[in-house]
């Protein structure tokens, strides 16, 4: 291992504990030391690091938990257990990925096509549970990835019955006994609650297993919340649509997760922002104020257990109920202490802004804040709080004037029966309607045009618009081979216009780190990567023969040359990175991740993604990072802050917008109220593009109210240039143009239709996006003078992360 790789893994296990919430705890664990420990589950050898497809690192390493408690000095006494689990697992695994190729063979596709990001369900078995040692520890695991949705079925969202039995018998038959949950999403808990010791471990990277160990030894401390509510599969609400194939209806509108939990009365079994640390906390001494528009609450917090631990304060506000419906309570603010140790004290500071508070009123256009009583209520999670002031606010302010936008679904959004809550008695603050502004919004947006652009040809402009291909090749070209200059990376800018002045930029996949070839090659043509074109998980799904092309293409076979490495880092889910509540490691992650781009010359980095977790069977939530559009926005922030540090490494915040489900993910159509899409799926990106000024943002596949997200140009220039201010480069995400719409209701979004509504990129680029523009600006569907923005803003942006090589 390279020492940059070493310091990376070491500062991966210290983050990593932090992302881990204790769900449930009786006082057995940390253990004073290491002894014979008896390991079960699925997760304990085949160990999950993070989830499958474009988000997949191919990393050095990744430590299993078998082998991270063994290092730490376990022996582990279940050893039979273990390799008769490996026994049946590999069984029911080749039986999977048989049945997958029968089903794509029976509906004339590709497996990789239908099933990908398929998750092969945990199979049912019987083995003695048989491990000496008063310690136990199961390990349950579940994988989910891009292209498929998780079910709500056995082995899935629900425990299979093996399950359900080993575990509680376990819990009966050890002392200490630990369930760890090596997830990245909801799993429903139901049937093991009577469990003492739950660890959401989540997928952490490469380092998981050593995490583990660390936490289970009291080296670390788990000190995680959780950023979306975990409950039984019933308790979720079932008002909106998931997983339509041509439409999917957002009926709920803004009563999402423990909005929707708070709506119905509902309490679940681990509410949002639970959980426990191996010690405790009191709060005391709050005070709130309010300065002009600004709030804030300040609290001491003591650690009055006997171990160190970190403690969150979650700051919650109850809004008054008047002519827009709103939720019993939303985040408004949060502050995690720094490590105390037993006795110690520390006073944080929340703070937020009046104008953060306002619903969007779809009648009039515009974000307002009713008048009456916000009550502002202090805790340790959504469900654990304490009233500390009421804000009275005198009259009406409309916060920000807006033009409707967006297009608007076939119903009318689900409302809750109102309840009436007595008001506590605590101080109130009075707040008068003059010191809260009123923005307005310059829709009238000044392009520029650079002169460099100007003097381009109308076919290098074109070029410009599109991602970097080889001519001929088709969208194939990207397979594994899509940078010419880093093997591995997802895609580049234009390359052939260098003599011209225009720098090319490369874009690696994220984001739980940088995914790029681990070994590779280079000739007279490039940098070729070995292997690894395709996740190991897509990879499974070929036929053999297009294995064999695969592997030529890509230079595998019998590679020429030296053999060259660049080995990244896989760092915590997206899930698991919000668990912390911390966005200073967020930002550190971020940092970690801009080391290595800069290493291996990457410009763009394809995270971070915060689409929210609307569903909890949505197979891409562990990259994403809550229900809420708070937390969501501030990680997304700090990892932006993280990469950007450095001149030329660029974050990508994708996917923009209303991406919350993978069945048939190109040609979804999400139908969403204004409402909702402001108040929570544009919320998160909003508050990143203020906070962060991301470099480049990245367009949904999904369809939002009838038209293809990439292809609207409401939404980016509208809402996102001229109300968000913001500053970056769009782009499409991989192969929206490209793919076949076969059987589905709407077609595909084309390139010349993507770079009139001023999305800058189509990625990653073809001959057919390029003649599909030619046309278009025979055609007048697409005017010259919009390439020549979209290619003002690609080129200025690559000047500015390639001036310093
Ligand atoms: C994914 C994106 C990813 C892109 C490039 C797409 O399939 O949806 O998240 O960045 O591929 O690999």
């Amino acid at each position: 291992m390279n020492d940059y790789e070493r310091a990376h893994a070491m500062a991966v296990r210290q983050f990593g504990a932090e992302c881990a919430v204790l769900l449930r705890a009786d006082g057995s664990f940390p253990l004073k030391k290491p002894g014979e420990l008896a390991l079960f589950g699925g997760g304990a050898r085949r160990t999950v690091k993070g989830g499958t497809g474009s988000g997949e690192v191919n990393s050095r390493y990744s430590v299993t938990i078998e082998e991270g408690l063994e290092k730490a000095g376990f022996t582990i006494t279940s050893k039979t257990w273990l390799d008769g689990y490996d026994r049946i697992c590999d069984a029911a695994r080749r039986d999977f990925i048989r049945s997958l190729k029968q089903q794509a063979r029976a509906h004339h596709t590709l497996a990789i096509l239908e099933s990908m990001g398929a998750a092969m369900p945990e199979p049912e078995y019987h083995l003695p549970l048989n491990g000496k040692g008063d310690t136990a520890v199961y390990v349950l695991s579940r994988i989910s990835g891009e292209g498929s949705d998780r079910k709500a079925a056995p082995g899935d969202v629900l425990l299979t019955e093996t399950e359900k039995h080993d575990i509680l018998r376990l819990n009966e038959q050890y002392g200490n006994f630990l369930l760890v949950l090596n997830v990245g999403g909801v799993v429903d808990l139901s049937p093991v609650m009577e469990v003492g010791n739950i660890l959401l471990l989540s997928q952490l990277g490469a380092e998981t297993g050593n995490i583990l160990a660390d936490l289970i030894l009291g080296k670390s401390f788990p000190s995680g919340r959780l950023a979306t509510t975990w409950s039984a599969w019933a308790d979720y609400a079932d008002l909106g649509d998931f997983g339509g194939r041509d439409e999917t209806r957002y009926r709920e509108g803004v009563y999402v997760g423990y909005r929707y939990f708070d709506a119905v009365g509902k309490r679940a079994l681990f509410p949002f922002g639970y959980g426990l640390g191996y010690t405790s906390f009191a709060f005391s001494a709050h005070h709130a104020k309010a300065d002009g528009e600004t709030v804030t609450v300040s609290v001491n917090i003591q650690n009055t257990g006997a171990c160190r631990g970190k403690e969150t304060a979650q700051l919650y506000v109850s809004p008054p109920q008047g002519q827009i419906h709103k939720p019993l309570q939303t985040l408004a603010a949060f502050a995690k202490t720094g490590t105390l140790e037993p006795g110690e004290s520390e006073m944080l500071t929340l703070s937020f802004r009046m104008r953060e508070l306002a619903s969007y009123d779809e009648h009039r256009a515009a974000w307002v804040l009713e008048p009456g009583d916000y009550v502002l209520c202090l805790g340790k999670n959504s469900r654990d709080t304490e009233p500390v002031a009421i804000l009275r606010l005198d009259r009406e302010v409309i916060t920000r004037q807006c033009r409707n936008a967006l297009g608007k679904p076939d119903f009318s959004d689900w409302k809750p029966e109102q309840r009436a809550e007595a008001l506590p008695d605590v101080e109130i603050l009075h707040i008068t309607a003059d010191e809260i502004p009123t923005e307005s919004v310059n829709y009238d947006l000044h392009h520029e045009i650079d002169p460099l652009v100007r003097c381009l040809s109308d076919e290098e402009l074109c070029l410009v618009n599109i991602g970097a291909f080889t001519p001929g090749l088709g969208p194939l070209s990207v397979i594994g081979d899509a940078s010419k200059t880093v093997a591995g990376a997802a895609g580049e800018t234009v390359n052939r216009l260098k003599d011209k002045g225009i720098p090319a930029l490369v874009m690696a996949d994220g984001p739980a780190g940088l995914r790029l070839s681990r070994q590779y090659t280079v000739d007279e043509k490039g940098a070729h990567g070995l292997g690894q074109a395709l996740p190991e998980s897509m990879m499974e799904l070929l036929p053999g023969v297009a294995k064999w092309l695969l592997n030529r293409l890509t230079g595998g076979g019998k590679p020429k040359g030296e053999i060259r490495e660049q080995n990244c880092t896989a760092i915590p889910i997206g899930t698991a990175i919000a668990q912390s509540w911390n966005p200073t490691l967020a930002e550190a992650c971020g940092d970690l991740v801009r080391d290595e781009m800069e290493r291996f010359g990457v410009h763009l980095w394809l995270a971070p993604a915060l689409n929210l977790h609307r569903d909890i069977r949505c197979g891409r939530n562990f990259e994403y990072f809550s229900e809420d559009p708070l937390i969501t926005g501030k990680m997304a922030a700090a990892i932006v802050r993280g990469v950007q540090r450095h001149k030329g490494c660029g974050a990508t915040v994708k996917h923009f917008c209303a991406n919350n489900q993978e069945t048939n993910r190109y040609y979804s159509n999400s139908q969403i109220s204004e409402r909702a899409l402001r108040e929570l799926y544009l919320k998160g990106f909003e508050i990143a593009v203020r906070e962060s000024d991301p470099c480049a943002l990245m367009t949904s596949y999904n369809l939002l109210n009838g038209v293809h997200t990439s292809e609207r140009r409401d939404l980016l220039e509208q809402v996102l240039r001229a109300e968000f201010g913001y500053n970056g480069i769009v782009m499409t995400d991989w192969l929206s143009a490209s793919t076949s719409a076969r059987g589905c209701k709407y077609g595909s979004p084309r390139a010349d239709r993507i770079a009139a509504a001023g999305n800058d990129l189509t990625m990653p680029g073809c001959s057919a996006d390029l003649k599909a523009m030619l046309r278009g600006l025979r055609d007048g569907t697409l005017t010259r003078t919009q390439l020549e923005i979209n290619a003002t803003r690609i080129y200025r942006m690559a000047k500015g992360l390639t001036e310093h090589e």
